[in-house]
Order: C-alpha cells, then sequence, then structure tokens
C-alpha cells in the first residue's frame, strides 16, 4: 500500500534513525556507520558517522558496473555554441577518472581544495565529479561573478589548484574568464599552486608557463584515477553563500547523509527514476546546480541535462521547449523568473505549438516565490502540475515541497506546500514561542536537520553557531519570515536580514552598500531589493554625497553602479542609485531599508516608532516619486 504524505512525514520525525537508515540502503557503502544520527557535538549535529564511501563511485561507476554503461549520464545541450554532445555513464566515468589523473599529478590529495570557476560546459561536472573521486573539497563559484569576489573564495578555501575556462559565452558577448581568475589570484594571499584551463574555441586565452596547465593536453596524458573511499562526515564541497556582509558564508556539505538525502529526493521529491531525462536549468555555480544538475540525478542513475543558454534570446522564448522535446525531458525544474522572461517574450505561448512536450510530467521552481501569474500561466500552458519548492543552500535540497512520489497534494496559489520529510518547520515569534496557524513569524527548523543539510561553515564554527542556530535554541532559523495555515501549507513572504533575490540568484545587499561607501564623495548610503515584474527584486542604491561635493551626482551614480559590476560581478544586476539629502534611521542608527522598500514597493507602511526624524521618509518618498516608483 502506498504511504501517504502524512505518514511518511510523521515516521521521519518520530523515528529519524530508521527513516534515514532505511533510505541510506540506496547507496554503496564501504563500510557501513557506526551511528545514523549523531548528537554527540549538539547543537551541531552529523550523519551516519563511521560510514565509508565514495560520492563518485555512487554517481557513475556503480551504474556502469551495474548495466548502465551505454545509457546517457549527461547530455550538453549549448545553443550559445551550437552544440549538443552526449555522455554515456561509462564515457563520463573515465573522462571523470581521467581528471581525477590529471587533479592527482598537479598535487591534489583527500582534503585538499579545488576551485572550479566555469561556465555551463561538461567539464564543470567533470571537475567536480573528480574531485569527489579524490576525495578533495571543491569549491564552485558562479561565473557572473568578479575578480574580488573569487578572490576573497580563493583565500577562504585556500584551494591548491583554480579550474577554469578560457571564457564563458553570454548572449551578445564574450566573457573572457582568464583574465578574471589572473586578477583573482593577484589580489588573493593565498596563491594556488596551478591553474588548469580548458581553452575554448570561442575565445582561448594566453597562458602563463608553468602555472597554467592546458585541460586537453593535460588530459592526453594523464593515467585514470580509483575512487578514494572517505568518511561519511568528510567535505565534498564548500559552496560560498551571500552572507550579510561583503565576506561570504562557505557552507559544507559533506559525503554520506548529501548522497543518502538526494537519492532519497529524487524519487520521493521529483517522482523521478533511473532512466529518466530531468533538467535543472540553473548554474553549477548554484547550489540548484550543484544538487540537481550534477549529484542528485546522477546518483539516481537519472540522464542529466546540462544547458549553456538562457529561457529567451537564446534564439528565442521556445528555447525551453525545444530542449524539452529534443531530448524527451520528463522534470523540468528552473527558477519562476525564466518563466517570467518566457512569458513577457510569448505570453500567448504560441512557441509551444512547435514542439512535441508529451515526456514532460512535473515542472518544479525555486530560487524565489513562485507568484500565481506565473504558476497560473505555467500550468496552463504546459498541462502538468507546476510545483513551487522552497530551499536554501544551507538546506541543499528543499525544505517545503509537494512530494510528488509519496502523495501529490492539492496546491495552493503562493504556497511551496508542506515540509518534506525530515523537516520540522515551525513558525516562531520573537520569544521562540510557536505561533497560531496563520500567524506570521521567523520560519525555523527544529533539530536536527535531516541529513544532506550543511553540518557547519567552513573554518566558521562561531559564525554557524551565531547566524543560524543562536536566536532560537534547538532550532534552525531560516531567515525567512513566513506562515503556516490550518492545514498545513507554509507560505515563504520576506527575508528577515538583508539578502535580497534578484532573478532567483541570492544577494547580499550589505555587500552592495560596502562598495559603495568606498567612493570618495558618498558620504552615507543604503541598498535595499525593489520589486521588479521580470528579476522578483533589483537592488536600489541610496546615496548621501559629502557635504559641500562638486562633483556631478549623475557621474558619482554612473561610477558606483560600474564600482559594484567591478567588484561583485554582472550577477549583481546593480544599476541605480537615487541621491538623497539624508538616510532614514532608528534613534540607535539603523537604517530603514524596510520601511524604504515598502515605500519604493508602493506597499503600505507604518511610520516605525524608534525613527530618529520622520521628515527623512517624506524625502525619499518625494526622491522615490521623483524617479518613477512604484514602478509595479
Ligand atoms: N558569467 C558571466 N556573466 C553572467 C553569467 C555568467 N555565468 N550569468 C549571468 N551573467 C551576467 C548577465 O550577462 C547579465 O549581464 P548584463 O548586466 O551585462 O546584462 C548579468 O549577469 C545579470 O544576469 P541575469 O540576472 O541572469 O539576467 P539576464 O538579464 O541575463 O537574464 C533571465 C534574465 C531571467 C533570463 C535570467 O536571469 C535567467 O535565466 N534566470 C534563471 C535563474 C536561475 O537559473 N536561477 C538559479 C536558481 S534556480
Ligand atoms: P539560495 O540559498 O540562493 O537558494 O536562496 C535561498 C533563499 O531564496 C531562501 O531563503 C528564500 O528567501 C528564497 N527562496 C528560495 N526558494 C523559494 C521559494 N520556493 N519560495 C520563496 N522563497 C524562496
Amino acid at each position: 500500500m502506498n504511504e501517504t504524505y502524512e505518514s511518511v512525514h510523521a515516521r521521519s520525525i518520530r523515528e529519524p534513525d530508521a527513516f534515514w537508515a532505511e533510505a541510506a540502503e540506496a547507496i554503496d557503502w564501504i563500510k557501513k556507520w557506526d551511528k545514523v544520527l549523531d548528537d554527540g557535538d549538539a547543537p551541531f549535529y552529523r550523519w551516519f558517522t563511521g560510514g565509508r564511501l565514495n560520492t563518485c563511485h555512487n554517481a557513475l561507476d556503480r551504474h556502469v558496473d551495474a548495466g548502465r554503461g551505454d545509457q546517457d549520464a549527461l547530455i550538453y545541450d549549448s545553443p550559445v555554441t551550437g552544440k549538443v554532445e552526449r555522455y554515456s555513464y561509462r564515457r563520463l566515468r573515465d573522462l571523470v577518472a581521467k581528471f581525477a589523473g590529471v587533479l592527482a599529478g598537479a598535487g591534489v590529495v583527500k582534503g585538499d581544495r579545488v576551485v572550479i570557476y566555469m561556465p555551463m560546459v561538461p567539464e564543470a561536472a567533470i571537475a567536480m565529479l573528480a574531485c569527489a573521486r579524490l576525495g578533495a573539497v571543491h569549491s564552485v563559484v558562479f561565473g557572473g561573478f568578479a575578480s574580488n569576489e573569487l578572490a576573497v573564495r580563493i583565500d577562504d578555501a585556500a584551494p591548491k589548484v583554480v579550474v577554469s575556462a578560457s571564457c564563458g559565452i553570454e548572449p551578445g558577448r564574450i566573457v573572457e574568464y582568464k583574465p578574471l581568475i589572473d586578477k583573482a589570484i593577484d589580489l588573493a594571499h593565498h596563491k594556488p599552486d596551478h591553474t588548469i584551463i580548458l581553452q575554448r574555441p570561442e575565445r582561448p586565452a594566453p597562458m602563463l608557463a608553468g602555472r597554467d596547465l592546458d585541460w586537453v593536453e593535460q588530459m592526453a596524458r594523464a593515467t585514470p584515477a580509483d575512487c578514494v573511499p572517505v568518511d561519511a562526515l568528510d567535505p565534498l564541497y564548500i559552496l560560498y553563500t551571500s552572507g550579510t556582509t561583503g565576506q561570504p558564508k562557505g557552507v559544507v556539505r559533506d559525503n554520506g547523509g548529501h548522497a543518502v538525502a538526494l537519492h532519497w529526493s529524487m524519487k520521493n521529491i521529483y517522482n523521478a527514476e533511473a532512466g529518466d531525462v530531468y533538467w535543472a536549468a540553473s548554474d553549477v555555480g548554484w547550489v540548484v546546480g550543484h544538487s540537481y544538475i550534477v549529484y542528485a540525478p546522477l546518483l539516481a542513475g537519472c540522464t542529466t541535462v546540462m544547458y549553456e543558454g538562457k529561457p529567451v534570446g537564446t534564439p528565442d522564448a521556445g528555447a525551453f521547449w525545444r530542449v524539452i522535446a529534443d531530448h524527451g525531458v520528463r522534470v523540468l525544474f528552473t527558477a519562476p523568473t525564466a518563466f517570467r522572461a518566457i512569458k513577457k517574450e510569448d505570453p500567448k505561448g504560441e512557441l509551444l505549438a512547435k514542439y512535441d512536450l508529451s515526456s514532460l510530467q512535473t515542472l518544479f521552481l525555486a530560487g524565489e516565490r513562485t507568484d500565481p501569474d506565473t504558476l497560473h500561466w505555467a500550468r496552463d500552458k504546459l498541462g502538468v502540475p507546476v510545483i513551487d519548492h522552497w530551499w536554501q543552500t544551507e538546506t541543499g535540497w528543499s525544505i517545503c515541497a509537494n512530494c510528488m512520489g509519496i502523495e501529490e497534494l492539492p496546491v495552493k496559489d503562493g504556497s511551496p506546500t508542506k515540509a518534506a520529510p525530515g523537516w520540522d518547520l515551525k513558525v516562531l515569534d520573537e520569544g521562540g514561542h510557536e505561533v497560531e496557524p496563520g500567524q506570521i513569524g521567523a520560519l525555523a527548523l527544529k533539530l536536527p536537520l535531516p541529513p544532506g543539510s550543511f553540518p557547519t561553515l567552513w573554518n566558521a564554527r562561531q559564525r554557524h553557531f551565531d547566524a543560524y542556530l543562536r536566536d532560537y535554541p534547538g532550532y534552525y532559523n531560516t531567515s525567512d519570515a513566513g506562515i503556516i495555515d490550518e492545514d498545513g501549507y507554509a507560505f515563504i513572504m520576506s527575508r528577515t536580514d538583508d539578502i535580497i533575490n534578484v532573478a532567483g540568484h541570492r544577494l547580499s545587499t550589505g555587500a552592495m552598500e560596502e562598495v559603495l561607501a568606498d567612493h570618495p564623495e558618498v558620504a552615507e548610503c543604503a541598498v535595499t531589493g525593489v520589486a521588479d515584474p521580470l528579476k522578483g527584486q533589483l537592488p536600489l542604491g541610496f546615496l548621501v554625497l559629502n557635504a559641500g561635493s562638486s562633483v556631478d551626482p549623475g557621474q558619482v551614480v554612473d561610477e558606483v553602479v560600474a564600482m559594484v559590476r567591478e567588484r561583485i560581478g554582472p550577477v549583481a544586476a546593480f544599476k541605480e542609485a537615487l541621491i538623497v539629502k539624508r538616510l532614514p534611521k532608528t534613534r540607535s542608527g539603523k537604517i530603514l531599508r524596510g520601511t524604504i522598500r515598502r515605500i519604493a514597493d508602493g506597499e503600505e507602511w507604518k511610520m516605525p516608532a524608534t525613527i530618529d526624524d520622520p521628515a527623512i521618509l517624506d524625502e525619499i518618498g518625494e526622491a522615490l516619486s521623483t524617479a518613477g516608483f512604484p514602478r509595479k
């Protein structure tokens, strides 16, 4: 008999040991664990202590051994280069083993870090899996980040090797990666021994003799490397994500719990089985790319699609439909912003008629809340269930979802449904008490978090505690606010910190303020996220210039826009700032960013009781209205 969602969820919370031990049977272990849930260092919990395995073996070798060698493991589809290439499990395993040999030849051993800064090419996945094969720890940095951000990550992770490509290809322009890497290595205090560069024919890069190694040349002479056994608790990767300051948080993922949870999620959440074609249209630089372009589909024996293109413009708003039809995609996972972009270009969905989408079973959306318009449009046009699901870099897989492999629940607009098995979600008031259904509060997860969630931050145990565990003892604070209604459906309303969400990308307004404050003419500044119909949110700067400044304010704005692009990267999408006389603050000096945002978005707002000078909000309102806000 099939279990219900309620019974599976209840069992996962009541008997986590038994629940996850059963899920762990689907993974090949070199040595089974001594303990399933290890609470010896609470509130830092560990899963599968004493277990030994290799994640790359579980993602590749074992499928070849089990007779899946000829099945496609990965399909590279690149409208920006006009290439489509298929990699069988056998071929991918052999390439990964070879590249692991290249890394070993460059001195990489178990526990060493490797930074990967690559566009959406198969070699990015090959490099990640090769690290996993050796027990080395990869740290992938999204290609839309600038040298300075890369340098910060190089300094924190201290990699032995940086793996990259000569260029990335954005519609209408080639992004030369090599000068960005050279500059990042110059800026960083830590110097990697080598870089390994994939020369792309679209724009090869000059190499630095001795330090830079050519991917193809190295592969030609490498000896394939075997899988190195690692402990379940050993780190598989570090993924940096925005915190409230310019210093990103290094989210660590372990090997054992990660393999177990991601494998479990493929059937239970996505209803995908071995042999199915699964496509996460994201980027390997984000957590979605780590979990659902690379690891989960391969752990489950699916075929993963690696798409180097955009939802629109490569060449048109039918690009996603073409990929689904060409490769028989069963599950598509992307961000709502991608669907808003498609809907804007082709509101009636006319391009759909050109393609056979009969393979598609479900569309999953995440990265930001799915607005009801986008939900309805996608459901009407595609005729399949559209599932919003909520998660974070830290959690590694979804906290709330409609678990399509367990029981499909009715969809409520604006809700990512209910807590997935493993997650004990509560809404807390400021005192840490659970609120009544329907009341807004902090979304917090009762500890322990399930396998696959982050065991720690890289070299920052205290920051881990301070940022996530301190506010509500016994809980993980998600930093999202929301409600759970009387039916148990969660609604994710907003972040409680200074993080904004731009086109599904998580960005820190604090990091942007640090850049603006460095402009010599800027006395004070603030950045807030304002509503945008395409990207969900866009950053908007507020600048107070030095008293008596004689520089043209327009010039200062242009300069700060260029500075953010140069220091954080184009992904920040920081294009606009307003000059104001003063910033609204509380009496203790805290800038009232939330109130500014509400005024900019035309929402109702209350005069904060703690405001220092209410007249400043009128000035801000005037500046916003002159600039055409609200623009919704
Ligand atoms: N390397 C270098 N630059 C990159 C980059 C990369 N890998 N990815 C994006 N950029 C650049 C873009 O070219 C753009 O530069 P521009 O200011 O010169 O135009 C800038 O970063 C902002 O990129 P993006 O936010 O992606 O906006 P866009 O205007 O290029 O495209 C969408 C808009 C909606 C089509 C696009 O954001 C999209 O496809 N989003 C999907 C979201 C997603 O996958 N999220 C991951 C979480 S699931
Ligand atoms: P990231 O760590 O980049 O995955 O960003 C995580 C943040 O994105 C969350 O804390 C939320 O604020 C937001 N987010 C992700 N998915 C959703 C969703 N389905 N609904 C609402 N917010 C989401």
